[in-house]
C-alpha cells in the first residue's frame, strides 16, 4: 500500500516488435485497471540484455515502448513510467534476493529452458536469474497487483515464494503479489500456428501482428490465418484456429465467445477472418496515431523519463532500505 493506494507493477520487455498478444494479454489491461492503483509500468531493459541486443537498436526499441504505454492511454502523469535502467534499487535488491533463490528452482523455469534452447551459444547466468530480476522489480514497489499473460505465471509464483520466504525469516517486509489475468486475451497464440504462443520472436512474420503493422498488413495476416477443416466458427479445443481468432476478437470487442458462435452462425471463415482483422485495425489504428502524434513531442517524453524516474526511485528506496537493514548492511551515516 502506497499513499493509501493498492500498488500494482508491470513490465514489458524492450526486445523484438511488441505483438498483439503483449497488447491483449498486458496493456489493454494495464489501461483498463489502473484508475483503482498506485501503478508502475516499468520498460524492462535490464531483462532485455539476457540476449545479445544491438545498443542502439535496443535504445530505439525501450523508448517506442515507453511511448507505446502512453500511446495506449495510460497518463505518465498519473502512472509512473519508467526504465528499469534507471532505477538502481532494481539490481540492488536482485542481488539481495539471488541469495535467497536456490538454483533448483530457477532450474525448473520453463522460459530459462526454452530460452537456452534457442540462444545455445549464449546461455549467460543474467538469464538463469532472470525471474529474480522480475521478482525484484515486483517486490521492490511492495505490489499488490501483477497484471501480466499466463506466461509469466510461473515467473509470479516463484516472486511470491521469494517473499514468503524472505518474510518468514526477517518479519513482514514484503507485501506477496497477486496475478492479475484478464478474463480473454491471456494467451494470444500464433496466428500461424495456435499450439505456439504469438511471440515478438517468430520467425514466420505472419504468426504475429505487431502493434506497428500497417493496416493492410493487419487484414492480410488475418486472413492469412490457419483455420480448421470444421467448416463452422465454434470456440472449442478441437478448433486451436478457430478459437485463437474468437479469442482475439472477442479482446477487441468486449463480446463473449457464445455471441460470436452465434453472430457468426451459417457464414463462413473467409467472414469471419475478415471481421477479425476489422476489429483488430480498430483497437490498433487510434494507438498508432497516439503514437504519431507523441513522437512529435520529444520535451515532454524526456519530462515524463526523468519525472517518473525520480518517482520511481524515491518509492523503490524506501523497501530497499528496509531490506539492506534487515539482512544486516550497516546504517548510511547522513
Ligand atoms: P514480455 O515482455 O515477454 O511480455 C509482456 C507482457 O505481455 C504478455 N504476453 C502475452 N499475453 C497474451 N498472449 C501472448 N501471446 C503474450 N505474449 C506476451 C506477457 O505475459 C507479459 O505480461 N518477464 C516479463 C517482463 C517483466 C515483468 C516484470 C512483468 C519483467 N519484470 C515484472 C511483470 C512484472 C516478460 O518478459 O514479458
Amino acid at each position: 500500500m502506497l499513499d493509501g493506494k493498492k500498488t500494482l507493477f508491470s513490465g514489458m520487455q524492450a526486445t523484438g516488435n511488441l505483438t498483439l498478444g503483449n497488447y491483449l494479454g498486458a496493456l489493454k489491461n494495464w489501461v483498463s485497471i489502473s484508475d483503482n492503483y498506485q501503478t508502475f509500468y516499468c520498460v524492462v531493459d535490464m531483462h532485455s540484455i539476457t540476449i545479445r541486443q544491438d545498443p542502439a537498436e535496443l535504445r530505439k526499441r525501450a523508448r517506442t515502448l515507453l511511448m507505446l504505454y502512453i500511446a495506449a492511454g495510460l497518463d505518465p502523469e498519473k502512472n509512473c513510467i519508467y526504465y528499469q535502467s534507471h532505477v538502481s534499487g532494481h539490481a540492488e535488491l536482485t542481488w539481495i534476493l539471488n541469495c535467497f533463490t536456490y538454483m533448483g528452482e530457477l532450474n525448473r523455469m520453463t522460459q530459462f529452458k526454452d530460452k537456452a534452447a534457442k540462444h545455445a551459444d549464449n546461455i549467460n547466468s543474467g538469464l538463469f536469474t532472470y525471474p529474480v530480476l522480475m521478482a525484484a522489480d515486483i517486490l521492490l514497489f511492495q505490489a499488490d497487483v501483477v497484471p501480466v499473460g499466463i506466461d509469466q505465471m510461473q515467473h509470479l509464483e516463484l516472486t511470491r515464494d521469494i517473499a514468503i520466504r524472505f518474510n518468514n525469516l526477517f518479519g513482514d517486509v514484503f507485501t506477496v503479489p497477486e496475478a492479475y489475468i484478464g478474463k480473454t486475451g491471456a494467451k494470444i497464440m500464433s496466428l500461424q500456428n495456435p499450439e505456439k504462443k504469438m511471440s515478438k520472436s517468430d520467425e514466420n512474420p505472419n504468426g504475429s501482428i505487431y502493434l506497428m503493422d500497417d493496416m493492410d498488413t493487419v487484414i492480410r495476416k488475418c486472413k492469412r490465418a490457419v483455420t480448421d477443416s470444421e467448416g463452422c466458427v465454434r470456440y472449442c479445443d478441437g478448433q486451436p484456429g478457430v478459437k485463437n481468432l474468437i479469442d482475439i476478437y472477442c479482446s477487441c470487442t468486449g463480446k463473449a465467445p457464445a455471441e460470436v458462435e452465434r453472430e457468426f452462425d451459417g457464414r463462413g471463415y473467409g467472414e469471419f477472418k475478415m471481421a477479425v482483422g476489422e476489429a483488430v485495425v480498430s483497437i490498433l489504428k487510434p494507438l498508432q496515431e497516439r503514437f504519431a502524434e507523441l513522437s512529435q513531442d520529444k520535451v515532454y517524453i524526456d519530462r515524463m523519463i526523468k519525472e517518473n524516474a525520480e518517482k520511481a526511485t524515491y518509492f523503490s528506496n524506501k523497501t530497499l532500505r528496509k531490506v539492506q537493514k534487515k539482512v544486516g548492511f550497516p546504517e548510511r551515516i547522513r
